[in-house]
């Protein structure tokens, strides 16, 4: 029978964006998206969605009340559905055994119960959210605990998503793949079948990749650490070319121009963020020291801890350009969402030096396009960082929050901030120095030294100043030659 109705468990960045696709491209199936949390389904029934992604608008407020609905009801919306996405979130675990390194399973698990507890008839629940390898087992023990009506069967399938945040829609109208995994069983592939066919009136056939469920569950974990590693790669990269006059960028040009490893995620930056890279890999590494696999996991654990040291010394950095101090200097934010394009904040480097400069006693101006002000200190008022009201201001206008600074720290890498009047921005700050650091290397340094800025960049050799570029190589870094070398 094909599928006439699908519920969606966690209205979040991914079951929101995720299920407005479907719903658009399936006119005839009806999409219940449910959440447990009653202030969040207000708003996607409101004119203000609680996510901002590129193009999500559009699609929910023309399809909304159609086919599309969010519901609190979940009970009811499992009920009726022949397929259920599980896309509730698997942070790492923030409490108790293994805290800070094993992935909290306890939303998966409760959306289980639920679907277990609901459901009726033969109903395909969808593994959506990223999970640790053989979650699935554990979720088809819980179906069958729960279970208590006579013809209630369950196929469980493997589906990860891959969309990106800031390119979400785009992403989920033209993936690159759909993953399916399922069980070997006749049963498994007629479920998997199911699944694809509503895939397939928008997704060309040849980008189904079927899998069985382990690999489906694994691809998802490697594809973000494999992510997560280039950018470290390029990070790593940019520490070797502060010390050396080497240039990062002419570096990730030249790299990213070999076929077999490509431009994309060849910007060096201040670390990554956002919500799955650092949690997924430390799952991937607890996955690791659960088989005895400890080299294997510390190669990954490698990636969290060079991210880090990535962010720390950029925070140094400015610190450090500010002859040591930055108490009571007003030092102007710019970006603090994770990536551009979106207002997501978690695991953003941006709280990384946010925290670092309050602790140091700066005064903060922070403005982002998207990020909204309660999201901001809600952030920043966590064990660990110390700052009193006066010490941070959320500005709606760059200028603005540039009034008077010392310095403006680039933590995004919103377009919008390259198109800002600099000369105006340069006359507003305080006297003296004034400094640009660039975390994103998305500005013309050359014409902000031009404007009278002085500029740090990351992966650039030590910092460019008034036109004067420092290399480390005068500073005592040049390696001597030994004898047969070239
Ligand atoms: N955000 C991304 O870019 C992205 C991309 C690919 C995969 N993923 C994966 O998808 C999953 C979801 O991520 P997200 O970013 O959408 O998370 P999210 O936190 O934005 O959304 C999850 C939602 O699930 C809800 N929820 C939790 N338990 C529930 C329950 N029992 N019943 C109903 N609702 C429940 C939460 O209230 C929340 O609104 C995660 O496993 C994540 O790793 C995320």
């Amino acid at each position: 029978m094909p599928i006439k109705r699908i519920c969606c468990i966690g209205a979040g960045y991914v079951g929101g964006p995720t299920c407005a696709v479907i719903a658009k491209k399936c006119p005839d199936i009806v999409v219940t998206v449910t959440d447990i949390m009653p202030a969040k389904i207000a708003e996607w029934n409101s004119d203000s969605l609680p996510i901002f992604e590129p193009g999500l608008e559009e699609i929910v407020f023309e399809i909304r009340g159609n086919n599309l609905f969010f519901t609190t009801d979940g009970p009811k919306a499992i009920r009726e559905a022949d397929l259920i996405f599980i896309s509730v979130n698997t942070p790492t675990k923030a409490y108790g055994a293994e805290k800070g390194k094993a992935p909290d399973l306890s939303c998966v698990e409760s959306a289980a119960r639920l679907i277990g507890k609901n459901a009726s008839g033969a109903t395909i629940i969808v593994e959506k959210s990223t999970v640790p390898v053989r979650a699935a087992e554990s979720i088809a023990a819980i179906l069958s605990a729960e279970c208590r009506e006579d013809g209630t069967s369950f196929q469980v399938l493997s589906n990860p998503e891959f969309l990106s945040e800031g390119t979400a829609i785009q992403d989920l109208l033209s993936p690159d793949r759909v993953l399916i995994g399922c069980e070997s069983s006749e049963a498994g592939k007629l479920a998997r079948k199911e699944l694809a066919d509503i895939y397939t009136r928008w997704v060309p056939e040849e980008r189904i990749v079927t899998s069985n469920i382990w690999s489906s569950e694994l691809t998802k974990l490697i594809n973000n650490a494999m992510l997560a590693q280039k950018i470290t790669c390029i990070n790593a990269t940019s520490a070797i070319c502060e010390k050396t006059g080497a240039d990062v960028s002419e570096v990730a040009k030249a790299v990213g121009m070999d076929q077999r490893i490509g431009p994309a995620f060849l910007n060096c930056s201040i670390g990554f963020g956002g919500s799955c890279f650092h949690k997924d890999i430390l799952s991937l590494v607890y996955l690791c020291k659960q088989l005895s696999l400890d080299e294997v996991a510390d190669y990954w654990q490698m990636i969290v801890d060079l991210n880090e040291l990535q962010r720390r010394r950029f925070c140094q950095r400015i610190v450090k350009s500010l002859y040591g101090n930055v108490a009571g200097k007003k030092l102007a934010i710019f970006g603090f969402a994770f990536k551009e394009n979106t207002g997501d904040t978690r695991e953003s480097s941006a709280i990384v030096v946010c925290k670092h400069l309050l602790n140091e006693q700066a005064q903060l101006a922070i403005y982002d396009p998207k990020v909204r002000e309660s999201q901001i200190i809600r952030d920043l008022q966590s064990p660990g960082c110390e700052f009193n009201s006066s010490s941070l201001k959320i500005e709606t206008c760059p200028y603005e929050a540039t009034k008077g600074a010392s310095a403006i720290v680039i933590c995004t890498e919103w377009k919008a901030f390259k198109n800002l009047n600099y000369q105006k921005l340069y006359d507003s700050m305080e006297s003296g120095a004034r400094w640009i650091f660039d975390g994103r290397n998305i500005l013309d340094h050359q014409k902000l030294m031009e404007t009278g800025f002085q500029v740090h960049c990351v992966g650039k050799a030590l910092h460019l100043q008034n036109g004067r570029r420092s290399s480390g190589l005068t500073n005592g870094h040049a390696f001597p030659f030994h004898n047969g070398d070239h």
